[in-house]
């Protein structure tokens, strides 16, 4: 059976890979960031993983507002990205691992979630920088498994029901009759807001609050309602579903390997958390 042997969970903005199409990894406004990366890729070099599960929501490129699905999982043999409107670089595409797509889509449909399967799908920013900062030679070294959550277009599924789904992803990667080394990756947040009066809105406590919550008590944040999680993190802060279900799917123990926090990249407070399931 296949094996998950850990999950990164990062914040996603444009402006990196700006950064990193003008190589500003040492720029003094950059460095605290990308430095923060440098432990992800020792870890990496031991966790070798050869899947890679990514829960992201997508800004527009694949969905757009006339067809939003709530939670839309990849089955597609080539996931490719392109410009969304940022004018940075196009990455390489990804390689997808379409029997554990399989295996993810019936073990949820069978958990009574209810989703798009896509078997076209163009990936964007939120899925396509966070993997260019764990391997900056952009020669992928795993298969990927794309899952998107809708925190777009209102109404956003509960901070409880993404939790629950990364607890089905879990499940259904343990079952999947393979032995690839699969690690789990969750993209967005934490606490920003791009538009309307609160437009730049940053909550470094409520931040820190929640990634040592993702790793003692990983289920604190979905007491929340959606709205108040707005409120809390500002009305893209509530991206950080995405940590939730990637930590639903990492089990009910885990050790931490390695955090960090910096603040402001662009508008958003950016986090970093690498967890190993404990046995
Ligand atoms: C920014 C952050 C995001 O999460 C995003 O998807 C787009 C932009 C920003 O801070 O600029
Ligand atoms: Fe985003």
């Amino acid at each position: 059976m296949a094996h998950i042997v850990g999950g990164i969970t990062t914040s996603h903005v444009p402006a990196i890979g700006r950064a990193i199409a003008k190589n500003l990894q040492d720029d003094p406004y950059w460095k605290p960031f990308f430095d923060g990366f440098k432990p992800v890729h020792d870890w990496l070099a031991k966790a070798r993983p050869d899947v890679l599960v990514v829960f992201y929501n997508d800004h527009g490129l694949n969905f757009f507002l006339d067809k939003m699905p709530t939670f839309a999982v990849g089955a597609a043999p080539v996931y490719t990205n392109a410009d969304e409107g940022w004018g940075i670089p196009s990455l390489p595409p990804f390689t997808g691992e379409l029997d554990l797509s399989w295996q993810v889509i019936n073990h949820l449909v069978g958990a009574d979630f209810d989703l798009t399967t896509c078997q076209e799908m163009r990936v964007d920013h939120a899925f396509t920088l966070p993997l260019a900062l764990c391997w900056p030679d952009q020669k992928w070294p795993v298969k990927v498994v794309p899952v998107c959550i809708n925190t777009v277009q209102f109404p956003l599924p509960s901070a409880a029901r993404c939790y629950k789904l990364g607890e089905e992803v879990g499940k259904a990667i343990r079952a999947w009759n393979s032995d690839a080394r699969v690690a789990i990756m969750g993209t967005g947040g934490l606490s920003h807001q791009l538009d309307g009066e609160r437009a730049g809105f940053i909550n470094k406590d409520f931040d820190l609050a929640f990634m040592e919550s993702i790793v003692h008590d990983p289920k604190w944040a979905t007491q929340y309602s959606i709205e108040e999680l707005v409120e809390k993190s500002g009305t893209q802060g509530v991206e950080l579903v995405m940590w939730l279900a990637a930590r639903g799917a990492l089990g009910e123990k885990v050790t931490e390997v390695h955090r960090n926090y910096h603040l402001p990249i662009s508008n958003t407070a950016t986090g970093l958390l690498v967890m190993e399931p404990s046995t």
